[in-house]
């Protein structure tokens, strides 16, 4: 598909903090259009998971970026494989979330997930959820929505999903590290989390 083609697919960008509701929203609407659906954050929590797996240091910033370009994830349905494993439950964990976060400020890393991301910009349509959905990897999207809660709110979200999936986590430890990634999401110097 040429660059002009892909540029008339539509776009619907969902950004805001972490356990916001973004993702189920998002995956939702996808749905209910039959349009292509991208979790953003999935791709950062993938290198994360690749770099603690493979021993590259989180503040490597060039084998973190080497790294982002190598990998070839598949989503498939509800699944999401890497090098024929599947990962789905892996990338869902905390510690994962928050690795995910601290390579997410690298912009040699941001860069190398660009071509990734704009990739799933394919017909009827996408609806995309992250960070920068909105400001920089879809400027042009049809719809901008910031979607936001409380963080006491947010972090119940999070213990529910994580007890739902057979982790365990205290929602005093959850609201401490999630409060913590919001400020590092917020205050990065590239693609900062920040309403369009
Ligand atoms: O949405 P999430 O919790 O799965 O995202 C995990 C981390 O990835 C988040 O703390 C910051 C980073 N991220 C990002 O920097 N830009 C995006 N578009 C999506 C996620």
């Amino acid at each position: 598909m040429n660059q002009s083609a892909q540029d008339l697919v539509p776009v619907i960008a969902i950004d805001g903090p972490t356990a916001s509701g973004k993702g189920t929203v998002a995956q939702r609407v996808a749905q209910v259009l039959g349009w292509h659906y991208l979790d953003s954050g999935a791709l950062y929590r993938i290198v994360a998971l690749a770099a603690l797996r493979g021993h590259v240091a989180l503040d490597h910033e060039s084998a973190l970026a080497q790294l982002a370009r190598k990998i070839t994830p598949r989503f498939e349905q509800d699944r999401v494989l890497l090098d024929h494993q599947d990962i789905t439950l892996a990338i869902r964990a905390e510690q994962v979330g928050a690795a995910a976060s601290r390579v997410a400020v690298h912009p040699q890393l941001r860069q190398a997930l660009v071509e990734l991301q704009r990739g799933f910009r394919r017909p009827p349509g996408l609806v995309a959820d992250g960070r920068d959905m909105a400001t920089v990897i879809f400027p042009d999207a049809a719809l901008k929505i910031f979607l936001t809660a409380t963080a006491e709110s947010r972090a119940q979200r999070r213990h529910k999903q994580l007890i739902g999936k057979g982790f365990s986590a205290m929602i005093s430890d959850l609201l401490r590290d999630l409060k913590e990634r919001d400020g590092r999401d917020e205050s990065r110097e590239v693609a900062p989390l920040r309403p369009s």
